[in-house]
C-alpha cells in the first residue's frame, strides 16, 4: 500500500520504520525536510522525507502522527484527503500548562471527530492511540503479544483496512469499539495512560481486555 506518515517524532519515525519492514511504499512528510534531516534523531534507515505539500496526493493511506493541537493544519497542508484512509493515532494533549497535560477536546467531541468534520470525504479510523509507539506496529513488546488493540470509524471499509494492517503487524486482538465517537473514549485514556506511565516508570505497558 502507498502510505504517507504525517510527522516526523516517535510516533512517525516509528510507524514509518515498521511499515516499510511489512512491505509498504511509505514516505514520511514534514514541513521541513532539509531541516528534518538535520535533526539528531533521524538517520538514514529511515523512509524518504518529503515537504508536506502535496504529500498525501498518492497514498491510499495517510498516518496522522502530529502534535494533536496542530493536526488539522498539519494534514490540511499535505493535501486533499478526500476518499483516502486516514489513520488518527494522535492525542489531544495540552501541554500550554506544563505536564501533566490536559485535554485540549474531550467528553462530547473528540479530535479524531475534529479532524473527520475538518477534512471532507477523508475516512478517518481512529486507533493505536492509546499505547506508546514502540508497540503500536510490535504488540509483542508487552505481555505475551496479546494486549488489546481498538478501533473507530465511520467508514467500515476503511476500518477493514486498518485492521488488516493491525493484523499484519502481529496484533490478534483488535476490538472495533464501533463509530469514530468512540474516539472521544480512546482519547480520555491519556490521563490515565500518563498516571500509569509515571507509576510503572516506563511507557512499556498496554491494555488487555479480558473476557
Ligand atoms: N510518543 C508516543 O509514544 C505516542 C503514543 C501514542 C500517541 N501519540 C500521539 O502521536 C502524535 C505524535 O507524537 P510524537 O511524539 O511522535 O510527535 P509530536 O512531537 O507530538 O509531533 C511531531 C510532529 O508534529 C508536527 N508539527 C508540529 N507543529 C506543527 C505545525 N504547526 N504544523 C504542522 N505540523 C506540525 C511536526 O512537524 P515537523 O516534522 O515539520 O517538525 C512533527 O512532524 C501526538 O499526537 C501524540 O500525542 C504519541
Amino acid at each position: 500500500m502507498r502510505i504517507t506518515v504525517v510527522g516526523t517524532g516517535a510516533v512517525g519515525r516509528t510507524l514509518g520504520t515498521a511499515l516499510a519492514a511489512l512491505g509498504h511504499d511509505v514516505v514520511i512528510a514534514t514541513r521541513d525536510p532539509e531541516a528534518t534531516r538535520g535533526r539528531p534523531e533521524w538517520d538514514g534507515g529511515l523512509p524518504p522525507l518529503v515537504p508536506m505539500p502535496g504529500a498525501a496526493d498518492d497514498a491510499e493511506l495517510v498516518v496522522n502522527a502530529t502534535a494533536g493541537t496542530v493536526s488539522l493544519d498539519a494534514l490540511r497542508a499535505v493535501g486533499d484527503l478526500a476518499g483516502k484512509v486516514v489513520l488518527d493515532v494522535s492525542n489531544p494533549l495540552d501541554f500550554s500548562a506544563g505536564f501533566p497535560p490536559t485535554l485540549a477536546v474531550k467528553d462530547t467531541d473528540s479530535l479524531a471527530e475534529q479532524l473527520q468534520r475538518g477534512l471532507p470525504g477523508a475516512r478517518v479510523v481512529k486507533a493505536l492511540n492509546t499505547m506508546t509507539a514502540g508497540v503500536m506496529l510490535e504488540p509483542g513488546l508487552v505481555g505475551n503479544g496479546d494486549t488489546t488493540v481498538f478501533v473507530a470509524g465511520d467508514d467500515e471499509e476503511a476500518k477493514g483496512v486498518v485492521t488488516g494492517l493491525l493484523e499484519a503487524a502481529g496484533w490478534r486482538d483488535v476490538l472495533d469499539l464501533g463509530p469514530l465517537e468512540a474516539a472521544r473514549g480512546l482519547e480520555m485514556w491519556l490521563p490515565l495512560w500518563l498516571r500509569i506511565m509515571g507509576a510503572l516508570g516506563t511507557a512499556s505497558f498496554n491494555l488487555k481486555i479480558v473476557r
